[in-house]
């Protein structure tokens, strides 16, 4: 199931982030600070969430927007899933939500960004199985030997 984000969420959200120890402690705060604008400023349109939950337990989010500046074109900023929900379609359904949106809104293609470490290749496979392509690379981006990826999906 997939609802609104609520105040009483960002407490279990930050656990889940850092339990996914796919992000440094200066991400995760860079994830809470923008989980908090959408709380605080209910009339912002630059971030939107979606919560799901699974048997009653909030089981993973994603924060998404409209590029500022460009026409149709969405971003994916952040996604994470309970380790404790991982490979059970709930991170699927996070981006099928994402998709179905942007195309409500007559978004041209959805793009996300990740790293090039071993750590991510799950994740990475994760977007590639959901037909998102790898459209642009910058080595030494996150720091040396670590890459920003971009990964794009168009409709
Ligand atoms: C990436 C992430 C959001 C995926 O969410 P999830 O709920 O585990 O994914 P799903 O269960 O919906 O799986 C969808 C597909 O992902 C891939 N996947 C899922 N579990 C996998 C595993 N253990 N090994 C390899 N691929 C896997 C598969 O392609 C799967 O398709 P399938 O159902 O046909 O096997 C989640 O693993 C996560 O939170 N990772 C840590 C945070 C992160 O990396 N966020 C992105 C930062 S850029």
């Amino acid at each position: 199931m997939l609802r609104e984000l609520r105040a009483d969420d960002l407490v279990e959200l930050k656990r889940i982030l850092a339990a996914t120890e796919a992000f440094t402690p200066a991400e995760v705060d860079v994830a809470m600070e923008l989980l908090e604008i959408v709380i605080k400023e209910p009339a912002q349109r630059d971030y939107e969430v979606a919560v799901a939950e699974a048997l009653g337990k909030v089981a993973g989010y994603v924060l998404f927007g409209p590029v500022p500046a460009t026409v149709g074109n969405f971003d994916l900023y952040w996604i994470a899933v309970d380790p404790a929900a991982q490979g059970t379609g709930v991170g699927q359904r996070l981006l099928e939500h994402v998709e179905a949106e942007v195309r409500k809104r007559s978004g041209r293609m959805v793009c996300l960004e990740t790293s090039s470490q071993g750590g991510y290749s799950r994740t990475r496979s994760f977007y590639e199985k959901a037909g998102y392509l790898l459209e642009s690379s910058i080595r030494d981006f996150y720091k040396p030997g670590d890459d920003r990826l971009t990964y794009v999906k168009r409709f």
